[in-house]
C-alpha cells in the first residue's frame, strides 16, 4: 500500500512517500525558519502562503524521487491537527483535493500521533507496547502505547512545552528563531555547575512536567550575568541540564510503574544530544530499550504523516468522503 503524507501544522512543510511493502520511499522537506527568523517567531499568514507554494512542488518532487506515479497511491494522508489553522487547510485542501480526483481514500492525521509512530521509521524498530516520550514545541507527555490508535496518557506539562521551553529560554538569552536547537549549541560551549536551575516537579510523584518556572529561573539569572557571553552559555548549559534531567527521571519512573520494557522518544527535542546521550546511559543502567527517529525525522515531517496514515489505512479507516475540516486545538 503506497501512502503520501502531507505536513503543514506549522512552519515545515514536509510531503513523504511511504509504502507498506518497501519502508519510506521518499520524502521532502521545507523549511520557513528563514521565513519568520525577523519576526523572532511563526507568523500563522506568512505560514499558510508558503505551505501553498511548496506542497504541490514537493508533492513532485517525491513522486519523481521515488518513481511513483500519482495514479499509483493508494491514499493520501495529511496532518489534521492540532496546528495553525491556515497551514492546517492548506496541506488538508491539497491533499483532499487530490485523493477525490483519485479516487483514494483521504486520512485526517493527528499531528502527535504522527511525531509518537516516527520512531518505527527507524530500524531497530520498537515493538507495541512500549513508553513514548513526546517532546515538542506544543507538547510534553509520556504516553503508554499499546497499539496503533491505542494511547494512554501517563502524564504532561502542567503549563509550557519542553520546547517552548527551550525556544522561551533562547530567546531571552538573546539567540534567535528557532531557538532549541541555538540554545542547544550555546550550552555546548558553556561549563556544567557554575550555575543551578530548579528541577519542577521532580518529586511530584506523577508523571507530569513543568516549565515555566524554570524559564523564569533562566531569566533572573540572565538578567543579572546576561551581558557576559560566558556567562550565557553557562545558562544555558544549566537550563538544558535541568530540563533533561527531569526528562530522564519522568521517563525512568514511567518505564519501571509500566514494567515496559522500551522507551520511544519523539517530537523536536528529542533531537537534542545531551537528552539522547543522558537517556542511552540511563537506559543501560535500568536495563531497558529506547528508540529515537532518524535525527531528520524528530522535528516535524511528511514522514511520520505518510506512515501514521499507512498504518490507519491498513486497518481500515471509516470512508468519511472529501470534505474535510481541520483541528487547530486537538486533544
Ligand atoms: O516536533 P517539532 O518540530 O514541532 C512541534 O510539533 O512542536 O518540535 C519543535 C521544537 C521546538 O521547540 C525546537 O526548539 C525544539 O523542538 N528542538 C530542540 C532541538 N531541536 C529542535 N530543542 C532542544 N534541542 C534541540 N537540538
Ligand atoms: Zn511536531
Amino acid at each position: 500500500m503506497k501512502v503520501l503524507g502531507i505536513e503543514t501544522s506549522c512552519d515545515e512543510s514536509g510531503v513523504a512517500l511511504y509504502d507498506t511493502d518497501q519502508g519510506l520511499r521518499a520524502h521532502a522537506l521545507h523549511s520557513q525558519a528563514a521565513l519568520h527568523r525577523e519576526y523572532g517567531g511563526v507568523v500563522p499568514e506568512l505560514a499558510s502562503r508558503d505551505h501553498i507554494r511548496r506542497v504541490l512542488p514537493l508533492t513532485r518532487q517525491v513522486l519523481a524521487q521515488a518513481d511513483c506515479p500519482l495514479e499509483a497511491l493508494d491514499g493520501i494522508a495529511y496532518t489534521a491537527g492540532p496546528g495553525l489553522a491556515g497551514a492546517l487547510l492548506a496541506g488538508a485542501s491539497v491533499a483532499c483535493g487530490l485523493a477525490r480526483a483519485l479516487g483514494i481514500p483521504a486520512i485526517g492525521v493527528h499531528h502527535l500521533e504522527g511525531h509518537l509512530l516516527s520512531p518505527m521509521l527507524a530500524t531497530p524498530t520498537p515493538r507495541f507496547p512500549f513508553v513514548a516520550l513526546l517532546v515538542s514545541g506544543g507538547h510534553t507527555q509520556l504516553m503508554e502505547v499499546s497499539g496503533i490508535g491505542q494511547y494512554r496518557l501517563l502524564g504532561e506539562t502542567v503549563d509550557d512545552a519542553a520546547g517552548e521551553a527551550f525556544d522561551k529560554t533562547a530567546k531571552l538569552l538573546g539567540l534567535g528563531y528557532p531557538g532549541g536547537p541555538a540554545l542547544a549549541r550555546l550550552a555546548e560551549r558553556g561549563v556544567s555547575g557554575r550555575f543551578r536551575l530548579p528541577r519542577p516537579m521532580l518529586g511530584s510523584g506523577d508523571f507530569n512536567f513543568s516549565f515555566s518556572g524554570l524559564k523564569t529561573a533562566a531569566l533572573l539569572l540572565a538578567r543579572e550575568h546576561g551581558a557576559d557571553e560566558a556567562a550565557r552559555a553557562d545558562i544555558a548549559r544549566a537550563f538544558e541540564e535541568a530540563v533533561v534531567e527531569v526528562l530522564v527521571e519522568k521517563s525512568t519512573a514511567a518505564m519501571l510503574a509500566t514494567g515496559l520494557g522500551q522507551l520511544v522518544v519523539a517530537g523536536g527535542v528529542g533531537a537534542n544530544r545531551r537528552l539522547r546521550e543522558a537517556l542511552t546511559q540511563r537506559a543501560r543502567e535500568t536495563g531497558f530499550e529506547v528508540f529515537y527517529p532518524p535525527i531528520e525525522l524528530c522535528t516535524d515531517n511528511g514522514a511520520m504523516i505518510a506512515f501514521a496514515g499507512a498504518m490507519r489505512l491498513a486497518r481500515g479507516v471509516p470512508r468519511t468522503g472529501y470534505g474535510y475540516t481541520v483541528l487547530p486545538r486537538w486533544d
